[in-house]
């Protein structure tokens, strides 16, 4: 725990009902809401790359990345599959980030953000892709995200954006560890 309260950790078995009530209260409304099986098959697919940010002894947000060949993504209305695949994509793919709706604006999804930059660099993977959804493609070209206009993802909704980032392009904003100030819980 550092001291401002904040902490990044892997997920825990605990954690499951937090992350799903988070999840459905962000994404249900747009119809992307997948539900707590196809959520649980993408961290089982790498646990390494998928945290929980606690505020207090509190979830206040999660993270979810996992391999994907680049141009790649996951189904939103099916599991990963079990096996995985014969050689292992360089591209990390940030599948979902959520921050609690009253904790929004004070760093914690760009301390999250950072934790997988660093965690990404050290683990050897060369890019980080992801699907802008509900109009947040803002939030990801101001941390170096580029749209790959010609990919149009399937199953994320008509505000959709494919979106990529060079390892070598992570910018000093998007690795740097912000301080938050967030309220008592
Ligand atoms: C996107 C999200 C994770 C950001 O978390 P956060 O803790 O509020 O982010 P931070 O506090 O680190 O950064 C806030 C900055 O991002 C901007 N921002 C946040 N959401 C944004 C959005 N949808 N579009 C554009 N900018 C956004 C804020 O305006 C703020 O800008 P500033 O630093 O210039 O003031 C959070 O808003 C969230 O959970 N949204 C719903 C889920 C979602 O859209 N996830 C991304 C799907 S791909």
């Amino acid at each position: 725990m550092s001291g401002d309260g904040v902490r990044v950790r892997p997920i825990a078995d605990a954690d499951w009902d937090a992350i799903v009530a988070m999840e459905s209260r962000t994404y249900a409304h747009l119809g992307l809401s997948e539900g707590r099986a196809a959520l649980r098959s993408r961290v089982d697919a790498s646990p390494h790359t998928c945290f929980v940010l606690d505020v207090g002894a509190r979830p206040a947000g999660y993270l979810l990345a996992l391999p994907y060949p680049p141009f790649g993504y996951p189904d939103l209305e099916r599991a990963e599959k079990a096996e995985p695949p014969s050689t292992a994509p360089r591209n990390l793919h940030l599948h979902d980030l959520v921050v609690l709706e009253r904790l929004r604006g004070r760093g914690l999804g760009q301390r999250l953000l950072g934790h997988l930059t660093v965690t990404a660099a050290a683990r050897g993977f060369e890019r980080i892709s992801l699907i802008a959804v509900g109009r947040s493609e803002p939030f990801w070209s101001a941390r170096g995200f580029s749209a790959s206009p010609g990919i149009v993802p399937t199953g994320y909704g008509a505000d959709a954006v494919y979106m990529s980032r060079a390892m070598s392009e992570a910018t000093a904003e998007s690795t740097k560890r912000v301080d938050v100030r967030v309220p008592c819980p």
